[in-house]
């Protein structure tokens, strides 16, 4: 399999009043094509930090990235924002849509940016959501769509662009237990179907029965991994955890199949917040019009001038 995400020994320090954080320490992972990658863990354990660094979202302290085979770490922000938009989708707790645009105009955004030909929008639209089961909500505004539907739109926006390489942070934090089941069950489709290489935060245990491997961190850390053996291919290493739980816990809700977009509609979440503003600096960062960005679990813009990686 090839990797398409490789970090090495990652180290990432915030310092603040109170004294130095250790969001990420010492983080090596690899994630192939095809592959569904859950990173779990209690809220501060370091997921956003870890996705952040992955995303070329914010610096390590120290340690190394590659994506598809690329050293990234020392790029300049152009370069970033280049990598960003051709190899990396980005998936939000949040959603992260413009309200007053229809599911397809939300898709479409990321390729109006990038300056792609209508016709090709067009297509390449139509094929994302049908691709995540909303073709018959394409001309529907946000709030005219369930919490599981507006995700799916957000996946729409982050495959339109045919990354390589999509990162999810929280994707499902905002959904209730069957939809984020669904939600995950995408996911793993993606990955599975179009050789994507994903990786996916959560908070929740219930969530890692469609991973191909969980990691667990705590701390800034990694705690152990999981390889799903349903799905391992001989040879990959496993270090089993007793916190993570067997098969037989996985969710009995999630047994809906994949692409199902019907099994949502009791989802309770608000309609989307007049994010206008905000979601469209999402959608520059993404593109690259803006050089840098973070997000806090809201989704909302930290602004990186506030603090900067130590010694970097
Ligand atoms: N910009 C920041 N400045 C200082 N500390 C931060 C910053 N962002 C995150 N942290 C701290 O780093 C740790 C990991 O946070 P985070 O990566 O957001 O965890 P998670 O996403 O798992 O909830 C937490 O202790 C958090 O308070
Ligand atoms: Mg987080």
């Amino acid at each position: 399999m090839t990797v398409l995400l490789r970090a090495s020994n990652l180290t990432r320090t915030y310092s603040s009043a109170a004294g130095d954080v250790h969001a990420c320490v010492d983080v090596s992972l690899e994630v192939s094509a095809g592959e569904l990658v859950v990173v779990r863990g209690p809220s501060g354990a370091g997921k956003s930090t870890l996705l952040n660094l992955l995303g070329t979202l914010d610096k390590p302290t120290s340690g190394t990235i590659e994506i598809d085979g690329k050293e990234v770490t020392a790029l300049g922000e152009d370069a970033l924002a280049t990598i960003r938009r051709d190899h990396l989708g980005f998936i939000f707790q949040s959603f992260g849509l413009v309200s007053i645009l229809s599911a397809a105009e939300n898709v479409e955004l990321p390729l109006r940016i990038a300056g792609v030909p209508a016709a090709e929008r067009t297509e390449r639209v139509d094929e994302a959501l049908e691709r995540v089961g909303l073709e018959k909500h394409a001309e529907q505004r946000p709030s005219e769509l369930s919490g599981g539907q507006q995700q799916r739109v957000g996946i729409a926006r982050a495959i339109v662009s045919r990354p390589h390489i999509l990162i999810a942070d929280e994707p499902t934090g905002q959904l209730d237990s069957r939809t984020a089941a669904s939600i995950m069950d995408l996911l793993a489709v993606l990955a599975h179907e179009q050789g994507l290489a994903a990786i996916v935060s959560t908070h929740d245990p219930l969530l890692v029965a469609r991973a191909d491997r969980v990691i667990d961190i705590h701390d800034g850390r990694i705690t152990a991994v999981r390889v799903n053996d349903a799905t391992a291919e001989p040879g990959d290493e496993t270090e089993p955890s007793a916190e993570v739980p067997e098969e037989g816990a996985e969710p009995t809700q999630s047994e809906s199949s994949p692409a199902e977009p019907d099994v949502e509609e009791q989802s309770e979440v608000p309609p989307t917040p007049p994010l206008t503003r905000k979601a469209l600096k999402i959608q520059r960062a993404m593109t690259g019009e803006i050089p840098i960005i973070r997000f806090s679990d809201d989704g909302s813009a930290i602004d990186p001038r506030g603090e900067t990686p130590q010694g970097g």
